[in-house]
């Protein structure tokens, strides 16, 4: 098969490929879509309706009705918001929604080599039936009979301008819902909502995942001026306000500290402060200020699990408690209070008597194995939980500081480590000569003669091998250790 190049060029060329609303298509995509588009109407468009439209948000909802229960509306909005909706009643709970959101196809022109035609992908909507119980993400039902409606004018269900369009069309849809929608009412209460910006489900998929709205409000119609006797009414968007009126001064801002909370009090703990604690240990060998950063970081993990519990109860991907990122970030905090509680004691049980606990078993776990595995897992879930709560794009910040995060911590640790090896090696070489008086007033370490180290027993054969954290732990001297909040007087010897 030959591909001519100006073919390839074109292509590339043309493609504008982005998945999201916000970044405008091309001057030549315009044009054809306009083109496209501005079909002249193929029925009328004189049905009665009923038009809201709330401008400072650019939201606008006709419909129009026939005494058989069955509705047609068109809506639009924004692209750059999440989602928007529409929903009978006055409250979210027992309220009958047609929520549509962007469905994710890449905007852009393709040349088809095969052909030698143009193709155009239309960004589409997808236009979702909903359930809601309450103040939780409203669910797909497929026992709404709602489908996509051709307007006799304007965009047909598609982004045009920085806005997405949608029609839809709902067969006896009057008593779906506990709301109902009476069509003999003069002021038939319905709610709207807009969802938060950059969160989009970018999705054909019917159930597509919500997030929480950034703003919500109140309208009543007067259906009686929109219902007529009989027979299919697709209707276009009308751009003037009709029988509509808002309820309430405006519409209201959402705001929702828990989603953004659990983000930051998790990232904060995970990215900055156990990284802390960790290097104060490793490098300033300061216990008293790993012990307070551990302490910050578990009780930010215990707040964050606390709004994690909540989020859980809002939205369906959650609700059942069985996705990756709930059930690791429940483990994760399980062993984070297992890692506090065990540091603790050791520290506790070696103040009291000068050894490590249980022969520092529990603390070599707790610094070789669980430590950082829980460092290190609770980064990746936070990039998993990114993903979870239709946000992927804050990942193309979290991950790179991560990551830099981990190189960075490790470097230091491992430089810290070649030095003091370095430092320990000078010491014992014999070229210096006999020992010195140890720098800081403090003493040199008495020879181990029968006695062992310190007047101790000689560490067991098992040891000598052992890595430095261990013997440290377990070949100590037997005066008082100093005390915690102490100021250093000397470095630590290294072994
Ligand atoms: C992920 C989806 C959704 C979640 C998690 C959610 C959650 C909530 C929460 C927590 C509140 C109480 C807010 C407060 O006390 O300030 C609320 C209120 C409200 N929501 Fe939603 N909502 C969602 C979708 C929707 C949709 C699609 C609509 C519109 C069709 C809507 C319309 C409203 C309205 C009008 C209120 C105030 C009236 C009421 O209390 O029911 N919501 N929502
Ligand atoms: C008890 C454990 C946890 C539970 C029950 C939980 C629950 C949740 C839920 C339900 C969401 C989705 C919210 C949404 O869809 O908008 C979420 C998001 C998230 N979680 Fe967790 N989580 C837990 C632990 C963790 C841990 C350990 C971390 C980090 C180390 C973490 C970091 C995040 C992040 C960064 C998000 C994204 C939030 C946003 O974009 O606003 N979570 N979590």
């Amino acid at each position: 098969m030959k591909l001519p190049w100006s073919c390839l060029v074109l292509t590339v060329g043309l493609w504008s490929g982005t998945r999201y609303p916000d970044i405008g298509p091309s001057s030549v995509w315009l044009t054809l879509v306009t083109a496209f588009t501005a079909a002249e109407s193929l029925t009328n468009d004189t049905s009665p309706s009923d038009t809201f439209i709330y401008a400072d948000k650019n939201f606008t909802f006709t419909i129009t009705a026939n005494a058989n229960g069955d509705i047609w509306f068109s809506m639009a909005a924004p692209a750059t918001y999440g989602w928007f909706a529409v929903g009978t009643g006055s409250r979210m709970a027992g309220s009958l929604m047609f929520v549509a959101y962007g469905d994710g196809t890449p905007t852009g022109m393709h040349w088809n080599c095969q052909s030698n035609t143009m193709l155009i992908h239309l960004p589409g909507v997808t236009l979702s039936p909903r359930l809601s119980n309450g103040h939780s993400e409203p669910t797909y039902s497929d026992k709404i009979k709602l489908s996509k409606a051709n307007p006799p004018r304007g965009p047909i269900n598609m982004y045009q301008d920085g806005m997405y369009y949608v029609s839809g069309s709902c067969r006896g849809c009057t008593h779906l819902a506990p709301n109902t929608l009476d069509l003999t009412s003069t002021a038939q209460p319905f709610i709207f909502a807009l969802g938060e910006e950059g969160r989009y489900p970018a999705t054909t998929s019917l159930d597509g995942p919500l997030r929480r709205h950034a703003y919500y409000g109140y309208f009543t119609m007067d259906m009686t001026k929109a219902t007529d006797g009989g027979g299919d009414d697709p209707i276009s968007l009308h751009n003037v306000n009709a029988n509509a009126v808002l309820i309430g001064k405006s519409i209201v801002t959402d705001h929702d500290i828990c989603d953004p909370g659990h983000a930051f009090v998790m990232v904060l703990a995970w990215l900055i402060i156990f990284p802390l604690g960790i290097l104060s240990l490793r490098i300033l060998k300061n216990v008293k200020l790993h012990m307070m950063f551990q302490t910050i970081g578990l009780i930010l993990g215990i707040i964050g699990a606390a709004t994690g519990f909540y989020l859980t109860t809002l939205y369906n991907r959650s609700k059942h408690f069985n996705s990756a990122h709930q059930i690791i970030g429940l483990l994760l905090v399980i062993a984070l209070i297992g890692q506090w509680v065990g540091g603790f004691l050791h520290h506790r049980y070696y103040v009291r008597n000068q050894r490590p606990w249980m022969n520092g078993q529990p603390i070599k776990g707790h610094k070789l194995v669980l430590g950082p595995v829980v460092l290190v897992v609770g980064l990746v879930n936070a990039a998993i939980g990114f993903n979870f709560a239709v946000a992927h794009q804050w990942n193309y910040i979290y991950v790179p500081f991560a990551i830099v995060m981990i190189i960075a911590s490790t470097a230091i640790i491992f430089v810290r480590d070649i030095i003091a090896r370095r430092l320990a090696g000078r010491k014992q070489n014999p070229i210096i000569g006999p020992p010195q008086p140890m720098p800081f007033g403090g003493q040199p370490p008495p020879p181990a003669g029968p006695g062992g180290f310190y007047g101790r027993d000689p560490a067991p054969p098992s040891l000598a091998a052992s890595t430095r954290s261990d013997i440290a732990l377990d070949r100590l001297p037997s005066h008082d250790p100093p005390s915690y909040d102490a100021e250093p007087v000397k470095p630590r010897d290294m072994i």
